[in-house]
């Protein structure tokens, strides 16, 4: 069975997930905790390989006490296995699964699988078919994941229907930029009455911040 899939997000009031630096420092202190604690339940963490190679994250529950088993699963998406050996989302604080197509160099695939916790798992032919990635991952007994972006990634998500709840914290900023990344990139839908529609389930602050959480229906 496929797992069930939490997008979690922190933006600006205009949308905005990273400015066109990358810069994307956005959630508050108690955001931070409140992602950690989320990181600390479910059993995998999936992004995209833009955001890895922006931010270089360790995507491990670290900012709360916490044992090493409490490190979920860490997901990338990375057709062409670009995923850099010396990144710490391959380092020995938890196993990572790297999703690559077909179209990933073989020895790229060996170089990261000679890595002590990296698991290469191939799916699709040009990009990461997301269905076959979500099938895998319910078959190595992942039930939840917590989809931490980019952009890109979580558009891909949505228009597949993988994605069955969204949590936003939305700060008291707004950025503005054509060439910033908003919550969500990609094609898009045409019209609004195409858009994704989400169902409000609750929202509270932490510290400035706004969380809002949603059912995807
Ligand atoms: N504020 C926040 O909460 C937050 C969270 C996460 C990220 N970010 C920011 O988001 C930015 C990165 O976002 P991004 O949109 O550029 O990239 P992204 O979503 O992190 O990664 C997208 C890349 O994933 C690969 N991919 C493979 N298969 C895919 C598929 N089926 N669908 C979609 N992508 C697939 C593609 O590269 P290949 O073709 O090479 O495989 C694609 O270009 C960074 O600046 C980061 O800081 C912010």
């Amino acid at each position: 069975m496929k797992p069930k899939v939490l997008l979690n997000s922190a933006m600006t009031v205009d949308g905005k997930i990273a400015t066109k630096t990358g810069s994307s420092e956005i959630s508050g202190h108690g955001d931070l905790l409140r992602v950690h604690r989320l990181r600390k339940e479910v059993d995998a963490i999936m992004v995209g390989i833009n955001t890895v190679m922006a931010d270089d994250p360790r995507l491990t529950v670290h900012k709360i006490s916490s044992k090493p088993e409490d490190n979920p699963v860490r997901v990338v998406v990375d057709s062409k296995a670009r995923t850099p050996l010396n990144f710490r989302i391959i380092n020995s604080e938890a196993p990572t699964i790297i999703a690559v197509s077909t179209e990933a160099p073989l020895e790229r695939i060996k170089l990261l699988e000679s890595t002590e916790n990296v698991e290469i798992v191939v799916c699709g032919d040009k990009q990461v078919d997301l269905n076959c990635l979500m099938e895998r991952l319910g078959e190595k007994g992942i039930k939840t994941l917590m989809l931490e972006g980019g952009s890109t990634l979580n558009y891909s998500m949505l228009h597949e229907g993988l994605v069955s709840e969204v949590n936003l914290c939305i700060a008291p900023m707004i950025a503005g930029g054509t060439h910033s990344k908003t919550l969500v990139d990609g094609d898009g839908v045409d019209y609004m009455k195409d858009a994704f529609r989400l169902k409000f389930k609750k929202s509270y602050t932490l510290g400035e911040d706004l969380i809002v959480c949603y059912d995807v229906l």
